[in-house]
């Protein structure tokens, strides 16, 4: 969800109120991918990079995620919507993080879209924390390095039970990854609009989802032996 700040400034407002009007497009995509039937939704909410922001727009943004999830946890349940959470979560003010497990835990039994949100997240840690995990293992005895795999490795990420994305949107017109989920959108499809988050709506993820679907994955094997294998696919 990039663009926050260049939405506010374009119009003359501070960086602040981009993030709230963001908001609104989180809901709005949210509800849209829950009646679409899409498993998972992995929000890219605030990197351990953006803590070097200054302090009163990392300050803002914390009280904006407390007050968004409060505000909207009973509609979030009542949508059958699960809510995860990724990163260094010990980072978070109390109050944030004393939220976001509130979050987590009402809707621990909902069966609808799982809502991953990533806050002060990063790739590279999440991958280096996996590597120690089993570094540890090995170390005590209780796993043997020759042992380790991708299936392993995937379930030492925090990412562990859920598939790996299929498809991920930027907003804002930059062309980067900046340390999301490195590991797991090996295969992913990417989609980058100019649009900035406060403005992507509706309209714009059935955009996202209509490219997409007009690609062809090949997952390393030539057209050919896709199209073969697809016969039965609408
Ligand atoms: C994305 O918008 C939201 C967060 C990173 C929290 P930005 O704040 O990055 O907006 P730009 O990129 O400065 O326009
Ligand atoms: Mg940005």
């Amino acid at each position: 969800m990039d663009g926050n700040g260049r939405w506010a400034k374009e119009r003359g407002q501070d960086r602040v109120y981009g993030h709230y009007e963001g908001v609104l497009s989180v809901r709005e995509i949210v509800d849209a991918c829950g009646d679409l039937g899409i498993g998972y939704l992995t929000l890219y909410a605030f990197s351990t990079e953006n803590w070097n922001r200054p302090k009163t727009e990392v300050d803002a943004l914390m009280e904006l995620l407390v007050s968004t999830i409060k505000r909207e946890i009973i509609d979030l349940d009542k949508n059958d919507v699960r809510v995860h959470l990724i990163g260094d979560l010990d980072s978070l003010p109390p109050a944030c993080r004393d939220e976001m497990d509130e979050a987590r835990r009402v809707t621990a039994d909902n069966k609808g879209l799982n809502l991953i949100i990533a806050l002060s997240y990063s790739a590279r840690r999440e991958i280096v924390e996996a590597a120690k995990k089993l570094a540890t293992a090995a170390a005590q005895g209780q796993l043997n390095p020759a042992d380790i795999n991708e299936r392993l490795f995937e379930d030492s990420l925090e990412t562990a039970g859920f598939p790996d994305p299929e498809l991920m949107i930027r907003t804002s017109g930059e062309h980067r990854i900046s340390n999301f989920l490195l590991y797991q959108l090996a295969y992913a499809e990417l989609y980058f609009t100019p649009v900035h988050w406060p403005d992507f709506r509706k309209k714009h993820l059935y955009e996202a989802l209509l490219n997409y679907q007009g690609r062809e994955r090949r997952f390393g094997k030539i057209s050919e032996q896709i199209q073969s294998n697809s016969g039965t696919h609408a």
